[in-house]
């Protein structure tokens, strides 16, 4: 018996059964319904993703003897054969490997003869993109001037490489890249089929690491089960993607919840010694902050925090955001989680003075030292540029951003952003914006490594704000270096 690779077993034979891609699903199951089939399309996305799925779908429904529902029966001798790839109206050409002419001519002459079986002849052509530009001359004259019954489907994964002239005579579809969710899906459309016993934790981790299409994801299910013979455990997921433990993960939220400082320090030794990157640790740890974040603003059950800890753990993942950032590029990271973890115990003073102060903080600097390091660092890697060249980088990488970053990139755009010296401030337009940019601070500084990133949103004008203040505020302040008085709200007796 051959063994078949559960993403090619797994292939949806249908449009019903794919996952995602509803737009470019609804818009051909149109197109088919009112006969309006262009005779061009360009299936634009990242690997993975459906592209071939649906372009073989779609040769199929055309072909059909006894379609239902604008769908293949995937019964007929047609939809064996194009399953099977041997339907002689369809021809798949991998311009990776064939980017010569001489395919193009031979599709050019063979357009115009009438399918030999089917209603149309298909030509799927994969990595488009990597046609040579005679053979891009002479498809266009194809598509310039379509003989009825031929239909052509280009797949690329770099859209930006096809000519524009190619492009305009094209229907352009573009594939997102699917979600966490959606990759749970197919992986338990695949284990359920497949009988596998699985743990659930387990989908839910291969489902989260893996940022690529269904078909890394399909693999990687494959080696797991491998791996753990025959049944999916998060254990044998852990192993073979490298990560630290769930375990160790939900130790550290316990203990954030019950701020328990020396079991947590501990903890940290306890995942070196163990032989796991504490850096990854920390990163697992804040991924998993930001989920039950986002069960708690969304009204979700979450496993580690209710409603009343919103506040608090949006401070606790800003700071742990900081140290991640400063960690990671430092030779000892535990010396700085630590202290990070240290700085927990301050809570208490913070949840204490939450009516006085609107709990925004800016989590600038820890110690004069680092702010001398960080400065100096930023001084040598920018003293070379000039103000212009400065302002066109960093409008690049804002570009960048918003074009990457689509939890952020609203925000963003209308955000009013500057770079001075070392620091980019961008100033948003209002405190509920802040809140959530604070939140996905790893993210910025990302593009933004050696800069001091400031963020801020206008105030409403405080009269009260320059009255006396109180002494637990100047406690905070002194607790907080570089930290900032919002607003200020006096007690009422
Ligand atoms: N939207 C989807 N729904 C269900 N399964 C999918 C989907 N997309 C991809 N798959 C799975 O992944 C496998 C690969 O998909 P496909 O060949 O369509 O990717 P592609 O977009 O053409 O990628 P490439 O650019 O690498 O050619 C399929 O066999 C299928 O098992
Ligand atoms: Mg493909
Ligand atoms: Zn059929």
């Amino acid at each position: 018996m051959t063994y078949e690779a559960f993403s090619r077993k797994y292939r949806p034979k249908s449009f019903k059964e794919v996952i995602g891609q509803d737009f470019v699903v609804k818009t051909l199951k149109n197109a088919v319904k009112l006969g309006r089939i262009s005779h061009a399309y360009i299936f634009s996305g990242s690997r993975g993703v459906g592209k071939t799925t649906i372009a073989r779908i779609l040769a199929k429904v055309l072909n059909c003897k006894n379609p239902v529902d604008y769908e293949p029966c995937n019964q007929c001798e047609n939809c064996i054969e194009i399953d099977k790839g041997s339907f002689p109206d369809m021809y798949e050409i991998d311009a990776a490997s064939n980017r010569g002419i001489d395919d193009i001519r031979t599709i050019r002459d063979n357009v115009n003869y009438q399918p030999i079986k089917g209603k149309y002849k298909a030509y799927i052509i994969d990595e488009a993109h990597m046609l040579t530009k005679e053979a891009f001359n002479a498809l266009l004259k194809t598509l310039e001037e379509p003989p009825p019954r031929n239909i052509f489907i280009l797949a690329t994964t770099e859209l930006y490489k096809i000519p524009d002239t190619i492009k305009s005579r094209c229907q352009v579809f573009l594939f997102k890249p699917p979600t966490k969710s959606q990759i749970k899906t197919y992986l338990l459309r695949i284990l359920e089929n497949e009988n596998i016993p699985y743990e659930e934790e387990a989908v839910d981790l291969l489902a989260q690491e893996l940022e690529g299409g269904m078909r890394d994801s399909a693999s990687l299910l494959d080696q797991a089960v491998t791996y753990s013979e025959g049944k999916l455990t998060v254990k044998s997921v852990e192993e073979l993607l490298g990560i630290v433990p769930l375990n160790y993960i939900k130790k550290a939220l316990n203990y954030i919840k019950n701020q328990e400082i020396q079991p947590f320090i501990k903890l940290l030794d306890e995942v070196e010694d163990n032989g796991y990157d504490i850096n990854i640790f920390w990163k697992e740890l804040l991924s998993n902050l930001q989920k039950s974040l986002i069960n708690i603003v969304m009204n979700q059950k979450d496993e580690h925090f209710s409603n009343q800890d919103l506040k608090t753990l949006i401070y606790i993942k800003n700071l742990f955001n900081k140290a991640y950032s400063e960690a990671r590029t430092f030779v000892n990271p535990k010396d700085i989680y630590q202290i990070y973890i240290l700085k927990l115990s301050y809570i208490d003073a913070i949840k204490s003075i939450q009516q006085l102060i609107e709990g925004n903080f800016e989590f600038g600097k820890t110690t004069p030292q680092q702010i001398q390091k960080e400065s100096t660092q930023i001084k040598e890697s920018t003293e070379q540029k000039t103000q212009s060249e400065e302002n066109q980088n960093l409008q690049k990488i804002i570009t960048q951003i918003i074009k990457n970053e689509k939890i952020i990139a609203p925000l963003l755009k209308e955000a009013e952003i500057k770079e001075e010296e070392n620091s980019i401030f961008i100033k948003l337009k209002d405190k509920s914006q802040e809140e959530i940019l604070s939140s996905h601070f790893d993210i910025l500084k990302k593009y933004f490594p050696n800069k001091n990133i400031n963020i801020s949103a206008p105030q409403v004008k405080d009269k009260k704000k320059d009255k006396k203040r109180d002494e637990v505020v100047d406690k905070v302040l002194e607790l907080f270096p570089g930290s900032k008085i919002l607003t200020y709200k006096e007690k009422e007796d």
